[in-house]
């Protein structure tokens, strides 16, 4: 059965002074049997991060929001994935707001997913159509695209040894307070295993991990779970309120015992 994921996306919020409370709020109200649970803050805020959950609950994951496609080298400001040792175990590559601001490329993203898994960071890949390719009826040929982009020179055994991870995004529905549909998600889901089996992925694309992103709330998780295709959430605004949080883990944890990854 495959996993349940719900990593938290704080972007560019909290400082080093807050984010260990908030981590810790978050962590204490979100204890759920068999549900992933990963917070991913601002670089500057990883360590006061780990410090609040290595005391008070280890089990929460600490990821990073994005990591440079080189190990090391003259790049102002960036950071590289083995930076990251002792800080963090997860990371978030290719989210939309870096393909926007940054200019990221599926080729760079791709790099971005080998470095992680070359230094044991478990990768959230993201992927997801703008507006007006979903209009278009091209949503999926879109997703296709960056999947062939990002993976298509994946070596896809230890990708999924790596702990991959695939969020499908939809560009439209971050930060909107606009989510797609669960029946429309869990189609892109589908789509996106589709693609993976095309691309060789065969047996391994069943079993990896799809989350579904883009204005998740505690409101409507309980709809995006109810679709079997679909594995967690990678939320970003709710994420930094603990009574959402605890509503969406709260919801990831009847999924988890519905596939029996906790005890009823
Ligand atoms: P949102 O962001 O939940 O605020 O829409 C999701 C994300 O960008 O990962």
């Amino acid at each position: 059965m495959r996993e349940v994921v719900i990593a938290a996306n704080w972007k560019m919020h909290t400082t080093p002074g807050d984010a260990g409370s908030l981590a810790r709020t978050i962590a204490a109200r979100t204890r759920e049997a068999g549900v992933t649970r990963v917070i991913c803050p601002p670089f500057v805020c990883l360590a006061a991060v780990r410090d609040a959950l290595a005391e008070s609950d280890p089990e929460v994951a600490v990821g990073a929001q994005n990591i440079h496609h080189e190990v090391a080298g003259a790049y102002t400001g960036e950071v590289a994935a083995p930076m990251l040792d002792g800080l963090a175990t997860w990371v978030i590559v290719g989210h939309s707001e870096r393909r926007r601001d940054a200019g990221e490329t599926d080729a760079v993203i791709g790099r971005k997913v080998d470095r992680a898994l070359d230094a044991g960071l478990r990768p959230i890949l993201c992927v997801g159509e703008q507006l007006a390719d979903r209009e278009d009826g091209r949503a999926t040929d879109i997703v296709d695209k960056q999947l062939r982009g990002c993976l298509g020179e994946a070596d896809l055994a230890r990708a999924r040894d790596g702990g991959l991870v695939i969020a499908y995004e939809p560009v439209w529905a971050i930060g909107t307070g606009r989510n797609a549909t669960g029946f429309d998600a869990a189609a892109m889901a589908d789509a996106i295993r589709s693609s993976l089996d095309a691309m060789g992925w065969g047996d391994l694309a069943p079993s990896l991990p799809i989350l579904y992103g883009g204005s998740v709330s505690s409101t409507n998780i309980a709809e995006i779970l109810a679709e079997p295709s679909i594995d967690g959430a990678l939320v970003g605004g709710a994420s930094l309120k603990p009574d959402e949080m605890a509503g969406i883990v709260a919801r990831a944890g009847i999924t988890a015992r519905a596939r029996g990854l906790a005890p009823d």
